[in-house]
């Protein structure tokens, strides 16, 4: 599957006159492709996925998903092309309150009409796909609980499930496992991979772990102060290169704290914030 799925062209933000968080990106992201864009804290990775989705709006530049221009488009186009994306969060955004199950439907909202979606009118279609869902991530027996009595990775599970049932064209996931111990965060990654692999889905995963990147991506981004510094499969990823991402602007905060030694290893600070 070679065909592009998201074309970004001189792409800049900038949030105000002090701080451009990207700088003149063009990138493209081919249709089923596990992307992994890794980076230091303030690097842009947030921002990026913040232009694709359109909660923010570019400054400059140019975003076409599926060979339509995401960056002008307003109320009903909008609306479907944001149907077409889905989204996994660092906090999983759930309804505490409510069942797993249900979490899982409001995912259909954004193809539904407004009144059907206000009665929480969901079809036996619908119903059954987020069983499956449910079942496919090891949920299931879980569904009715309600959603704040899970584990974090529990959460994050259902977080995907929602994302997933909303069939999207294209998933985003900001820092999925960043609030979760390793093996959750394993969990997470793996489901993550292999359900959207089976489907063919094309997935832009934020990590600022290297190790899941390495372990997970089918191609590798490396984005340092607001600039594309790496692309490429995860084998070609050196340890040198790695170090240069993380030289940014974390790293000079850490060298500041740190006082004038100027030995600490770049690839210290990246495991410290694994
Ligand atoms: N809403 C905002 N207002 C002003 N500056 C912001 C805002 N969001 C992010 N920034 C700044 O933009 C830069 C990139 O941030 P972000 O995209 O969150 O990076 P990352 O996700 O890689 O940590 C940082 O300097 C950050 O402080
Ligand atoms: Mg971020």
């Amino acid at each position: 599957m070679d065909k592009v799925l998201l074309h970004i062209e001189h792409l800049t933000k900038r949030y105000d006159k002090d701080t451009v968080a990207l700088r003149d990106v063009s990138i493209d992201f081919k249709e089923g492709d596990f992307v992994v864009v890794i980076g230091p804290s303030g690097a842009g990775k947030s921002t990026l996925i913040r232009c694709i989705n359109r909660m923010i709006d570019a400054t400059d530049g140019k975003i076409l998903f599926d060979g339509q221009e995401i960056s002008g488009a307003r109320g009903q186009k909008l609306r479907v092309l944001r149907s077409e994306i889905g989204m996994v969060f660092q906090n999983y955004n759930l309804i505490g309150r409510v069942n797993v199950v249900k979490n899982v439907l409001y995912g259909r909202l954004g193809h539904m009409p407004l009144w059907k979606s206000l009665l929480g009118k969901y079809s036996r279609e619908e119903r059954k796909a987020a069983f499956a869902l449910l079942e496919k991530v090891g949920l299931k027996d879980q569904a009715y609980k309600r959603a704040d009595a899970l584990s974090g990775g529990q959460m994050q599970r259902v977080g995907i499930c929602r994302a997933l049932i909303q069939e999207p064209k294209l998933l985003l996931a900001d820092e999925p496992i960043a609030s979760l111990d390793p093996k959750s965060a394993e969990i997470v990654m793996e489901q993550m991979h292999d359900i959207t692999s089976e489907r063919g889905l094309t997935c832009i995963v934020n990590l600022h772990q290297v190790d899941f990147a390495r372990r997970y991506a089918s191609r590798i981004v490396g984005i340092r102060d607001g600039q594309v510094v790496f692309d490429g499969a995860p084998d070609e990823l050196t340890d040198e290169m790695t170090a240069f991402i993380y030289q940014g602007k974390e790293h000079e905060m850490k060298l500041k704290e740190s006082g004038p030694s100027r030995q600490v290893s770049v690839k210290k600070v990246v495991v410290q914030n694994g």
